[in-house]
């Protein structure tokens, strides 16, 4: 337990997109930071597109506290330390940006869920993820985390016509958005923390001292219920206040918790959608290569949204769970999230050394594959980025107008 964690922060989360990479970046090892380097340079020196992105990156100063580009773009993706913004129309910029997601009116939070719908037609669209790949007659349920305002849910009710969905999602009391998605009768809403769903993950005895020891949910899924698609969609938002234990951990936590929640939940063959940023990242390579194993793999960006940030999604298939590769990823990233959530700093940093893995190793084995299904995310970011108005010269200074 953590001894000394006060139970608010007087802040919030800063809700960067990259923020996940960030939290493990920050606490892992040495060797993590190492194995970074080696995965840029090995790609540096095998894949274009990703070189003329890096390229693209180290003409960006964006702010630093910028809603979609954080810290981590300009430190650990390009190498060298932050550049301040040196145009006063890009505070001013990025400043309306955030109070704009910060604070949505209704037609902001409509636009959200229209774009958010066209992304979740897009993806369908591209890779199929949303149908379902069992035989009808076992009719399995889909589960999506993080799911307000609700456009991923529109598109797998609409391909599975007979299927119930559960979602689970921030509620909007705590900073979470609101659900835009109609009411159906195969939908059912809940509205939790997905990170604090102890018991669900397996956390029955809460020490009492816990600094959120009143906070963890009782169990929200019903015993034996499986789902045929899971959907990890959830990414933190700035207005969810959290303990100060949680903070630098939070992006981690959440991911880590639904991918759990998810697999644990998946009947074999099934399908998972998850939510993250920068395929070159060591800790997403780590994912994407121990998906891999017992998963087929595609990565999915899409054109019509965030097209400059480093977001993708990535929609395994087919995953064999019942696999032992699968059993000791789940049982790794289960204990991830157990110490980042109930851990001291050392039982946390000492679930991060035992989820190391030999980089040369790796690359050896799947740098290949890493690039051929990473090519079209780089290639989107880096076409949008070179019109992004964080970019310096005329062409970015107009953008902002
Ligand atoms: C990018 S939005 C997801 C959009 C959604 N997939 C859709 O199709 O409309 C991220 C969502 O994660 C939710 N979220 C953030 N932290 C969460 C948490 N700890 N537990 C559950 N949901 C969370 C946010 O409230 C928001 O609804």
């Amino acid at each position: 337990m953590q001894s000394s964690a006060p139970l608010i922060a007087s802040g919030n989360i800063q809700a960067r997109d990259e923020e996940f990479s960030v939290d493990l970046q920050t606490i892992e090892t040495e060797s993590a930071a190492a194995a970074h380097q080696i995965v840029t340079e090995y790609l540096l020196e095998r894949c274009n597109v990703f070189k003329e992105l890096s390229e693209i990156r180290r003409r960006v100063c964006a702010s630093v506290t910028d809603l979609s580009f954080g810290l981590q773009d300009n430190v650990l993706m390009c190498g060298h330390p932050i550049q301040g913004w040196e145009n006063p129309e890009g505070d001013e910029y990025w400043e309306k940006r955030r109070h704009t997601a910060d604070n949505p009116s209704p037609r902001t939070q409509q636009i959200f869920f229209e774009m958010t719908k066209r992304i979740g037609a897009e993806m369908q669209g591209s890779t199929k993820a949303f149908t379902l790949q069992l035989p009808a007659s076992t009719n399995p349920g889909i589960l999506d985390m993080g799911s307000a305002p609700g456009g991923f849910l529109t598109a797998a009710m609409k391909a599975n016509p007979r299927s119930d969905v559960v979602a689970l999602t921030l509620p909007p009391s705590s900073g979470g958005y609101e659900i835009l998605a109609p009411e159906h009768l195969r939908l059912s809403v809940k509205l939790v923390d997905v990170t604090m769903m102890a018991a669900d993950l397996g956390v029955l005895d809460i020490p009492a001292e816990h600094p959120d020891a009143l906070q963890f949910h009782p169990k929200q899924l019903k015993d034996g219920q499986k789902f045929g698609l899971v959907i990890c969609g959830g990414s933190t938002v700035r207005n969810h206040k959290v303990a100060t234990y949680r903070q630098g951990r939070e992006s981690c936590r959440l991911i880590m918790a639904q991918v759990v929640l998810g697999l644990e939940r998946l009947v074999p063959g099934g399908t998972m959608i998850l939510l993250l940023h920068k395929p070159e990242a060591w800790p997403t390579v780590k994912i994407l290569y121990t998906f891999s194993k017992f998963a087929s793999v595609k990565l999915f960006k899409p054109k019509s949204a965030h097209g400059a940030r480093s977001s993708f999604y990535m929609v395994a298939t087919n995953i064999q769970i019942q696999q032992e590769g699968a059993m000791i990823a789940l049982a790794k990233w289960k204990k991830i999230w157990h110490e980042c959530t109930f851990g001291t700093e050392e039982q946390y940093r000492e679930a991060f050394r035992e989820d190391q893995l030999d980089v040369h190793q790796v690359l050896a084995e799947f740098g290949p594959e890493l690039i051929r299904m990473s090519k079209r995310v780089w290639s989107i970011q880096k076409s949008n980025l070179s019109k992004a108005p964080f970019i310096r010269g005329t062409q970015g200074r107009q953008a902002l107008k």
